[in-house]
């Protein structure tokens, strides 16, 4: 293969890419290759832009470490995130639909009781949360595993702080035989998703806001359902219609009530896919 020009060259990487013998690989990376070239034509991509494109992928994976992961923001932020989860998530009407996952979910989060405050010291105002775990068909799904994670008052999450001694504003419960389960926390409340890396640098050129609107994290695990990963978003907050990784859902939102004691309450319950 030699004098490649711009009407050969997509031809030319198609067939090398022939000798691939796993068929599920041959069919991404050619289709990677048609759409990146198609891309590329279609913009009339300069050889300075190229190189801005690069530095600008290099500059993402240098911000990646254990506790940051700019490239799940990347993906959050350009709405692929959220396209992978609507597309392999095609649950029945009446289930509680999914949302993505988020980059600060952590396996080893602390245990906790029914009626515990998972808070554990987080900043931010006193909420009560409570509901049922349930099947499609209206029955209690006994003893559901629940995980949970919020971020503060200041809108972080435990993990973007350095000097936590424990962990905080996350945990793990499980509902009771009924399928109910209550728990102690704060106040979900507005936050931006972490903006100094190049991730914030696209917002900001592309003048769009890093902003998620006020919500909780929920994980949830039972033995013939399929796991449930998801947000309950709060009422009225001012991002819900322009969430900076378009993750919020109509059938997700729900009104966290103020109390007379100036404690608030929310009440959520959820509805697991049984599986086939
Ligand atoms: C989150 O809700 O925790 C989150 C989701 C996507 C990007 C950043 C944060
Ligand atoms: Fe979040």
């Amino acid at each position: 293969m030699r004098n490649l020009n711009q009407d050969t060259i997509t031809q030319a990487v198609l067939a090398r890419l022939a000798t691939t013998t796993d068929p599920r690989l041959k069919e991404i990376m050619t289709s990677l290759v048609q759409h990146l070239h198609a891309f590329a034509r279609e913009v009339k991509l300069t050889e300075a832009e190229w190189l801005q494109g690069i530095e600008f992928l290099t500059a993402t994976g240098q911000m990646c470490d254990n506790k940051r992961q700019e490239f799940i923001l990347l993906s959050d932020t350009l709405g692929l995130s959220m396209l992978t989860v609507a597309m392999n998530n095609d649950k029945p009407l009446g289930c509680t639909e999914p949302t993505v996952f988020g980059p600060f979910f952590l396996e080893e989060a602390p245990r906790f009781k029914l009626g515990d405050d998972v808070a554990n010291g987080a900043k931010g105002e006193p909420c009560m949360v409570r509901g049922t775990v349930k099947s499609l068909d209206g029955t209690p799904v006994p003893n559901a595993l629940i995980n949970v994670w919020q971020a503060d008052a200041d809108g972080n999450y435990d993990v973007q702080y350095t000097h936590l001694a424990h962990p905080q504003a996350r945990g793990i419960l499980n509902a009771d035989a009924e399928g109910k389960f209550h728990f102690r926390t704060i106040l979900a409340e507005a936050y931006p998703i972490p903006s100094d890396g190049p991730v914030g640098k696209m917002l900001a050129a592309t003048k769009n806001h890093p902003w998620r609107p006020a919500h909780l994290h929920f994980m949830i695990e039972a033995p013939g359902y399929e796991r449930l990963i998801t947000h309950v978003f709060r009422d009225h907050d001012q991002y819900l219609d322009s969430d900076v990784v378009f993750g919020v859902r109509s059938s997700l939102i729900a009104d966290w009530v103020k109390l007379p004691d100036g404690t608030y309450s929310l009440e959520f319950d959820f509805v697991l896919n049984p599986l086939k």
